[in-house]
């Protein structure tokens, strides 16, 4: 979706944080005083009622480069690797546009065959939902390449592998065939493809050695699709806890369905992890279901702060839950999708009343293992999980997973492991996960107007997180109270309001963290004030797409500590701000023609310290489409302390020609998802939904046929596609 779709009004981007977040010690005191209220006799449901009232406001030469990999990167100084293209110039074309000596091809769009028999994508919406689960789903976004050796995940092979990839969402329009209704109750087989073109695809790849390009082997079983029906074990604290009943699993052990799949991690150990975003807009509830006599009060709060209103209709509710199934053995299939209480339980076995509860997770799976449950990881907290990026190994040392939670004004996480990280557990599948991710500890991230910063502990009977229904009327029962409630443990500490956390990733060279900002087009300098993180508030300049906040995002970058994963203060600056090149007032970083970008996305350092920026954007669409663009960068500390507009804040060494643009896609795309080939000579990049402003008769862009045919009249899809030099050399250097 394009930003400007995005955030309004369909979007749970929208800012659902009402929390003041108030000093520590001013949160401490009103617990305390809310405590002893109820101590004295103030009964918790008073206090639970008081709750209501602070959340209604609310990127030929075939020796040149040895790409290290596995092992921890020798650093580098600055200037030893450097940009080996020239800079590209914008673009509005229908077609994805790369540096001279730079080709592509499209590796797989939406809907193609991913096994042998199903039948070729008809450009007619005239396939079954049913053969989406052997069909490459809808809006593919981030991916990770699984190097493979005699079936054993090899990080060092590059001509063979399996490539794990999400879907994030769907364009409805150009799913179903011309002038097929979407009214409600939806039907049956429109539902089942909508749902099965969600989820995960896992494709193994081998290079063909005579025309050098990749082909999916749709013989293999490690070529498969994870859908919302495939089953899920949760892990961790919220497995098991009242949060988690539901009609399919009166235990609370179990979940359906990896939704909303956006950004991804890739475990030191050689597993995937994929965040769920969006997932909340998915749910509806009836009106009156807050007035339940059966509904909670910590429900109640749980819901209004994630965005799953009673008596509306989010962006992403599809009406599923309305399908009437020809078989009424399916009827869990689509009911799940209501989570109102329809039951007459106290606690929610007999309807979805907590499916909800059940998503929002960082889920495991294990990518040379088709028979492994994925598993959801409810240490790493519940929010709109963009996606999970570890720190650099060090053996005998924690491991650190960084985190962002992409709505407005929400937080930067990280998960420290418990178990320390023991390079034989390379390989080992989702038993290495039940080590490191089952146990450790969560902190959300405060960014200090002095450019110091600190992780503060989210563990239940920790700074505050105690059982007493705050303002926020949720208390803090148990660690799976902390776990299912993050956004409002993080609140409860005073963590820092950022402009959306997009992608985070781990400079190989010096362990820094960056994390993309993408913007914050109307809650910045209105509902939450600018601060030194996150300082800009101003009109988009040309095209006038929004009136104040952040329309053009930035990149934030943090350096732990003495180099520890498990410290619990940063010094952080601000790497690059986005901005359009002819702005003479917000173009803080001074970007040029060669540089300029607006709503940083896509994140991801390669293995040689290049970083590569992707572009998810609304305000500067009117003069480019969607980007990626590489960087060698600094560290932190290396540019100065400015003001901008009255607010101090820190910006790093301008980028100058250390940044340039190397893809502008098609139109009405977002560019998303990259990794590379150990040997650097082949990257995977994902155009997501072109076209995705038309309509199901009146198409904004014909991408990928637009490549070839400039007359087509063929239907947008989402594509994966491979880039390759046509010397056969690495790539961006
Ligand atoms: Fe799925 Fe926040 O992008
Ligand atoms: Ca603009
Ligand atoms: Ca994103
Ligand atoms: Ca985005």
């Amino acid at each position: 979706m394009t930003e400007q779709k995005r955030l309004d009004p369909h979007s749970l981007d929208i800012d659902t944080n009402p929390s003041q977040n108030q000093e520590f010690s001013a949160v401490l005191a009103m617990r305390l005083s809310r405590r002893r209220a109820i101590v004295s006799g103030t009964s918790a449901t008073a206090a639970v009622a008081l709750g209501g009232l602070g959340l209604t406001a609310c990127g030929n030469s075939d020796d040149t480069v040895v790409v290290p990999v596995v092992a921890k990167p020798t650093p580098t100084a600055k200037g030893k690797v450097s940009l080996g293209f020239t800079s590209i110039a914008k673009s509005l074309e229908d077609k994805v546009k790369l540096p001279a000596g730079y080709q592509f091809s499209v590796l797989a769009a939406l809907g193609d065959p991913l096994k042998n028999g199903v039948t070729a994508w008809a450009d007619d919406g005239s396939e079954t939902g049913d053969s989406y689960t052997m069909r490459l789903g809808d809006h593919g976004d981030a991916m990770n390449f699984f190097g493979l050796k005699e079936g054993k995940w090899d990080n060092t092979v590059s001509t063979s592998g399996v490539l794990a990839m999400n879907h994030e969402a769907i364009s409805q329009q150009y799913l179903h065939p011309v002038g097929e209704s979407l009214a409600e109750p939806r039907n049956e087989n429109q539902a089942i493809k909508e749902m099965n073109a969600h989820g995960v695809t896992l494709v193994k790849l081998d290079k063909n050695a005579v025309s050098g390009k990749f082909e999916i082997d749709k013989a293999s079983d490690l070529t498969r699709r994870v859908t919302l029906d495939t089953e899920m074990e949760l892990a961790g604290p919220v497995k098991g806890s009242r949060f988690a009943v539901t009609k399919y699993d009166n235990t609370g052990a179990k979940a359906r369905g990896a939704l909303n799949t956006c950004g991804s991690g890739k475990t030191p150990w050689g597993t995937y992890l994929t965040g769920e975003e969006n997932w909340g807009a998915y749910f509806r509830r009836v009106a009156g279901d807050d007035t339940n006599p059966l509904r909670k009060a910590e429900e109640v709060a749980l819901n209004k702060r994630y965005g799953i209103n009673a008596g509306s209709v989010s962006f992403n509710d599809k009406g599923w839950f309305t399908v009437v199934p020809a078989d009424a053995a399916n009827t869990h299939r689509f009911a799940r999708w209501n989570a109102s209480i329809v039951g007459t339980s106290l606690t929610g076995t007999d309807d979805y009343r907590h499916e909800a509860n059940t998503f929002g997770y960082m889920v495991e799976i294990d990518p040379l293992n088709p028979t492994a449950k994925p598993k959801k990881r409810t240490w790493l907290g519940r929010m709109a999980h963009e996606g999970c990026w570890p720190s650099n190994p060090e053996a005998g040392k924690p491991l650190a997973f960084y985190m962002g939670d992409d709505s407005r004004n929400e937080y930067i996480y990280k998960f420290v492991t418990k178990a320390v990280w023991d390079p034989a557990d390379m390989g080992t599948g989702l038993a290495a996960g039940d080590k490191y991710l089952n146990a450790g500890t969560l902190y959300v991230a405060k960014f200090n107007a002095d450019g110091s910063g600190t992780w503060i502990e989210l563990t239940h009977g920790k700074n505050n997180l105690v059982a007493v229904a705050d303002t926020l009327g949720f208390p803090f029962t148990s660690q799976a109270a902390v776990l299912v409630g993050t956004r409002i443990a993080a609140d409860t500490v005073g963590a820092t309001k950022m402009d959306r956390p997009e992608w985070g990733c781990v400079n190989p060279l010096n362990g820094e963290v960056y994390m993309t900002l993408t913007n914050n087009n109307t809650g910045r300098g209105t509902t939450v004030p600018v601060d030194a993180a996150n300082p800009r508030d101003y009109d988009d300049v040309d095209g006038k797409k929004f009136t104040g906040g952040n329309p053009n995002g930035h990149i934030i970058r943090f350096a732990e500590m003495d180099s520890k994963a498990d410290a619990t203060s940063f010094k952080w600056d601000v790497y690059v701000f986005g901005a359009e090149a002819d702005d003479s007032v917000n173009n803080l970083s001074k970007l040029t023609d060669d540089n300029d970008f607006s709503a940083p996305d896509g994140l991801w350092f390669d293995p040689r310290g290049v970083l590569w920026i992707q572009t998810d954007d609304g305000a500067y669409t009117d003069v480019t489409n969607c980007m990626m663009l590489a960087a060698i960068t600094g560290k932190v500390g290396d540019g100065e302390e400015i003001s901008v507009n009255g607010q101090k804040t820190y910006k790093g060494k301008n980028p100058e020609s250390d940044l340039r643009r190397f893809l502008v896609g098609p139109k009405d795309c977002e560019i998303t998802g990259v990794d590379m080939t150990a040997d650097g000579k082949a990257m995977f990049v994902n155009i997501q939904h072109p076209g995705e402003n038309g309509t199901a008769t009146t198409f904004t862009s014909h991408w990928p046929d637009s490549e070839t045919n400039a007359a087509s009249g063929k239907r947008p899809r989402s594509a994966t596609i491979v880039i390759t030099r046509t010397d056969g050399g690495v790539i961006g250097l």
